[in-house]
């Protein structure tokens, strides 16, 4: 895919599939973020299901990436989704996941499920206001100990 979308807060950029050429940027993002995952295994989700992992490009620059994966129960699920923090609350996350949606949509499935740090309130927050309920919790979830908080919306 590849749009040109602007978000609500007037910010424009290109949403489009992931190449293996930005996998520099997304670690990058990633480790920026304190996410927990690595190249090795971004590769092979998109290896598996191109169509899944979606960047944000800001004037050639790759500013977020979003990758939702296919559960074996047949539903979306977001694996993992961050923004460049000097990029952060102009509408990028959302658009992200907007995009996302639509792929899961296009392959007729109606749910999708993410888990979220219990202190991240900020990704919380983005997920209620976009309809995701909380359904779940695991405890002791992340490396750290932290636990999750398992959301669940109807696409
Ligand atoms: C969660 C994340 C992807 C959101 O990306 P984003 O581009 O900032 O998202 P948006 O601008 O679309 O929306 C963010 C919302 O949070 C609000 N927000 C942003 N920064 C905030 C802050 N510092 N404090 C409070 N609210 C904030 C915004 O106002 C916005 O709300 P709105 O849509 O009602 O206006 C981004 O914060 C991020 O990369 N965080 C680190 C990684 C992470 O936590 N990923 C999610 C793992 S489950």
């Amino acid at each position: 895919m590849e749009l040109r979308v602007r978000t609500a807060k007037g910010f424009e950029v290109k949403i489009r599939d992931f190449e293996v050429v930005d996998i520099r940027r997304v670690m990058e993002i990633e480790v920026d973020s304190s996410l927990d995952g690595d190249a090795g295994l971004y590769l092979e989700l998109q290896d598996e299901w191109p169509e899944g992992f979606l960047v944000a490009e800001r004037e050639g620059r790759v500013v977020g990436f979003i990758v939702v994966i296919l559960t074996p129960e047949g539903e979306g699920r977001v694996f993992s989704l961050a923004v460049d923090s000097r990029f952060r609350g102009r509408g990028v996350g959302r658009v992200l996941l907007k995009a996302a949606f639509g792929v899961l949509r296009k392959r007729k499935i109606w749910y999708v499920e993410l888990e979220v740090r219990v202190s991240n309130s900020i990704a919380m927050g983005l997920y209620n206001r976009m309809g995701f309920m909380e359904v779940g919790f695991f405890p002791y979830y992340y490396k750290d100990g932290e636990g999750a908080i398992l959301m669940k919306k109807v696409l």
